[in-house]
């Protein structure tokens, strides 16, 4: 992640970025990447480690850096073409009340993804219906409202390559007696109606939700110590 956290960018990067070979890559040593809606622009303080990238390969080079000189190819470049997602978990009403929100968040770190904002939030009967707007049409929305908004929850916003889709794996099945053993919801709920966690379903919805539930200030951008032990 670190400096290729922004996937545009890191994508621009992974596709015209390659090294000399004597000149070994120190992945976020003050090379800056910045983007503009029209094109990538790549600025290295370091610049003399770094060439464009034409790659033999059609899948990793931009048109207008292609020369015939040979480069040596660095696949942990390659890798942060991953893209880094983020997803918004929170803690339902009855899970803060039952006291398993440090189990929840435990989860979630231990599996290795990334914290950057937490807060325990009383939210609005507009807010729960904004974030569940797409329920809207449901018989079961006006109590879904009533549940959300009957004490304070946990919000959480998650990052990390695959959180979303990982996210609603540790949380198990909407019905947690269908939920396995092992996740969230199979190990501490029973009912539907008071299944204890939300996850995104989405990475767009990851987004949204973010957005919707945390203000400009919130959220922390960090570099967790451990980021070399969970990727290589
Ligand atoms: P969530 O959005 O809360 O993470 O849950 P989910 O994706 O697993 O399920 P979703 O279909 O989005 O439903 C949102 C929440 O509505 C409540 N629900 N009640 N009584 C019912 O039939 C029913 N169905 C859903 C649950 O609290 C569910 O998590
Ligand atoms: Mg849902």
């Amino acid at each position: 992640m670190g400096v290729f956290a922004g996937t545009t960018a890191a994508a621009c990067v992974t596709s015209s970025l390659a090294l000399t070979p004597t000149t070994p890559f120190s992945s976020n040593k003050r090379t800056t990447i910045t983007t503009s809606s029209s094109k990538c622009r790549i600025r290295a303080t370091h610049h003399q480690n770094l060439t464009a990238f034409p790659s033999t390969s059609h899948l990793f080079y931009a048109k207008s850096l292609r020369t015939t000189k040979p480069r040596i190819f660095l696949p942990h470049l390659i890798a942060s073409l991953e893209q880094v997602d983020q997803t918004y978990i929170m803690v339902k009403p009855d899970g803060v009340q039952r006291g398993v929100v440090g189990d929840i968040i435990s989860r979630f770190e231990k599996k290795g993804f990334k914290l950057t904002g937490l807060k325990l939030y009383q939210c609005s009967k507009d807010l729960a219906e904004e974030h569940y707007k797409d329920l809207k049409l449901k018989s079961f929305f006006p109590k879904l409202i009533d549940y959300i908004t009957s004490g304070p929850v946990v919000c959480m916003a998650w990052e990390g390559v695959g959180v979303v889709a990982s996210a609603r794996k540790l949380i198990g099945a909407t019905d947690p007696l269908q939920a396995e053993p092992g996740t969230i919801r199979g190990d501490l709920a029973v009912q539907t109606g008071r299944n204890i966690v939300h996850g995104s379903d989405s990475p767009e919805n990851g987004k949204r939700e973010i957005a919707l539930w945390f203000k400009e200030g919130e959220l922390c951008e960090w570099t967790p110590v451990l980021t070399p032990w969970l990727r290589e």
